[in-house]
C-alpha cells in the first residue's frame, strides 16, 4: 500500500535536505504558500486524520479551537516525547525523516497562523535530537524556516527543547510547563491549551507523527489521505511490535489493518514457535486482550468496541509462559514511579497498585487482594488532574478480567506457577 511517511526511510541520506528534496521535500510547503489556512484546515479535516500521540482526537478539529482573535500569537508545540512504553515510532520520524516533521510543521503553522514552534524532544533521545537540530539547521539555511519563508511575508522560528526524561512530561499541559521551566505537573483544564497554553498564548499540542502527515495530505488532498484508512481513522499509522515475535520494528500500514494480521504477517508470528496469550494493543496504558479477541479492525472506533485502545500504535506481544501477574507487576512499578503525585487517588493508588500486585507476585498475596485491586481501580479512574491514574487502572482492571484465575493461583498457592517467568 501507499507510504505516506516511510517510502524513502531506507535511504540513510533521506534525513538530509538536499536528498529529501530530490524525493519531492518541500513542494507541499510550496503548494501550502499558495493557499489559505481555512483550505489548509479544510484538507486536514477531510483527512480525518486523527491524533497519533494516544487520545486519537481529530487534528483539524482540535486547530479550529483556537481563538478567533489574532490579537495573540498563538504557538505550536510538537510533543516528541514519545515516553509511553511500548511505543517507539516517533523516534524512527526524527531519525530517517526529520524534514517530513519540519515541513509539516511550517505548513501547520501557516494554517494556525503561528510563528513559533517549540519540538519538545525526550532528554534521553541523543541522538535523535542531534538530527533534528541538524535539520532545522539545514531548513533556515534554505529559507524554508525564519523571516519570510520562501518570499512569502511568513515567518516561522522553531525550536528544539530537550526534556529530562519524565513520562508525565508526554501530558500536554505537564509538556506545557516543563517547556516553560516549571516542574512538570499536569494543569488542571480549562482553560485549555488552545486558549491559555505555553508562555500563555493559545498553543496547539500535536504529536510528531500527527505534523509528519500534513505535507502528503496537502499534496495529495485530504480525500486520499482518508482513503488509505478506514471511516474516522484516516491514513496510514505507523505500528511499532514489540516483545515476542519473528520480526519485531516499526511498520507503516493501513490505519484499518487487522491486528492479527500485524502479528502473524506483519512482524512475522510469535518467536519459537510458540502460542500467543495476550496483546497490550496500544502502549502499555491500553486493555491487554486475549487471543481470541485480536481478529480486529486496529482503527480507533473497533478497538474502542472491543473495551480497549490502538493508542500511541505499540504492540507489545505476550507469548504462552509468561507470568501475567509478573507483568502487570512490572507496569505498576512503572506507572507508581511516574505519578506525579498532585492527585491523591493517582499518588496512592499507583502505590497500593504496586504494592498489591508485588506481593501477589512475590507469593504473600492475601485473601481479597485481587477485589481490593478492582476497588482500587474504580476509586483512580476519572477522578484525577490528568489521565495518568486511568493509564495504570485500566491495565490493573484488564489483566485482572482477562486473566483472573493467575492472580487467584498465586494467591491460593503463594507463589507463582509459572516460577516467575515474565
Ligand atoms: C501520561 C501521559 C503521557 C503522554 N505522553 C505522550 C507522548 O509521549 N507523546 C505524545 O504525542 N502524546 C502523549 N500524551 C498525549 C498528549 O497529552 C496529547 O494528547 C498529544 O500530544 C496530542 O497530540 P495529537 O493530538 O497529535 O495526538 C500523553 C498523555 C498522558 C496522559
Ligand atoms: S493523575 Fe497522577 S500524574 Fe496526573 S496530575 Fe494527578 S497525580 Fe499527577
Amino acid at each position: 500500500m501507499e507510504k505516506v511517511l516511510t517510502a524513502h526511510f531506507a535511504n540513510e541520506r533521506y534525513r538530509r535536505m538536499d536528498t529529501y528534496r530530490q524525493y519531492g521535500g518541500y513542494d507541499a510547503l510550496k503548494k501550502a504558500i499558495a493557499m489559505t489556512p481555512e483550505a489548509i484546515i479544510d484538507e486536514v479535516k477531510k483527512a480525518n486524520l486523527r491524533g497519533r500521540g494516544g487520545a486519537g482526537f481529530p487534528a483539524g478539529v482540535k486547530w479550529g479551537f483556537l481563538p478567533k482573535d489574532l490579537s495573540r500569537p498563538r504557538v505550536l508545540v510538537i510533543n516528541a516525547d514519545e515516553g509511553e512504553p511500548g511505543t517507539f515510532k516517533d523516534r524512527v520520524i526524527m531519525t530517517r525523516g526529520p524534514h517530513l516533521l519540519i515541513e509539516g510543521i511550517v505548513i501547520s503553522c501557516i494554517a494556525l497562523r503561528a510563528h513559533a514552534c517549540w519540538v519538545y524532544i525526550r532528554g534521553e533521545f541523543v541522538r535523535e535530537a542531534r538530527i533534528m537540530d541538524e535539520a532545522v539547521a539545514e531548513a533556515y539555511a534554505a529559507g524554508f524556516l525564519g523571516k519570510n519563508i520562501l518570499g512569502s511575508g511568513f515567518d516561522l522560528d522553531v525550536t528544539v527543547h530537550r526534556g529530562a526524561g519524565a513520562y508525565i512530561c508526554g501530558e500536554e499541559t505537564s509538556l506545557i510547563n516543563s517547556l516553560e521551566g516549571k516542574r512538570g505537573w499536569p494543569r488542571l483544564k480549562p482553560p485549555f491549551p488552545a486558549s491559555v497554553g505555553a508562555f500563555g498564548l493559545p498553543t496547539i499540542v500535536n504529536n510528531v507523527e500527527t505534523i509528519a502527515d500534513i505535507p502528503w495530505i496537502v499534496t495529495h488532498g485530504g480525500e486520499t489521505f482518508a482513503a488509505l484508512g478506514v471511516e474516522k481513522n484516516g491514513g496510514t499509522r505507523l505500528i511499532g511490535v514489540s516483545g515476542a515475535v519473528n520480526r519485531p520494528g516499526v511498520y507503516e500500514l493501513s490505519a484499518g489493518v487487522n491486528l492479527k494480521e500485524i502479528i502473524y504477517h506483519h512482524a512475522g508470528g510469535i518467536k519459537d514457535g510458540k502460542a500467543l496469550k495476550a496483546v497490550i494493543p496500544g502502549g502499555s496504558s491500553t486493555p491487554v486482550l486475549r487471543p481470541d479477541e485480536i481478529d480486529v479492525s486496529y482503527d480507533i472506533e473497533s478497538m474502542a468496541k472491543i473495551g480497549t485502545m490502538a493508542g500511541s500504535g505499540g504492540v507489545i506481544v505476550i507469548p504462552e509462559g509468561t507470568c501475567m501477574v509478573r507483568a502487570l507487576s512490572v507496569l505498576m512499578d512503572f506507572y507508581a514511579h511516574e505519578s506525579c503525585g498532585q492527585c491523591t487517588p493517582c499518588r496512592e493508588g499507583t502505590g497500593w497498585l504496586k504494592k498489591i500486585v508485588g506481593r501477589i507476585e512475590a507469593g504473600k498475596g492475601r485473601e481479597g487482594d485481587v477485589e481490593l485491586i478492582l476497588d482500587l481501580c474504580d476509586n483512580m479512574l476519572g477522578r484525577t488532574i490528568c489521565p495518568l491514574a486511568d493509564a495504570a487502572a485500566m491495565p490493573a482492571q484488564s489483566f485482572i478480567w482477562k486473566f483472573r484465575e493467575e492472580f487467584d493461583r498465586h494467591v491460593g498457592e503463594q507463589k507463582c506457577p509459572y516460577g516467575n517467568r515474565f
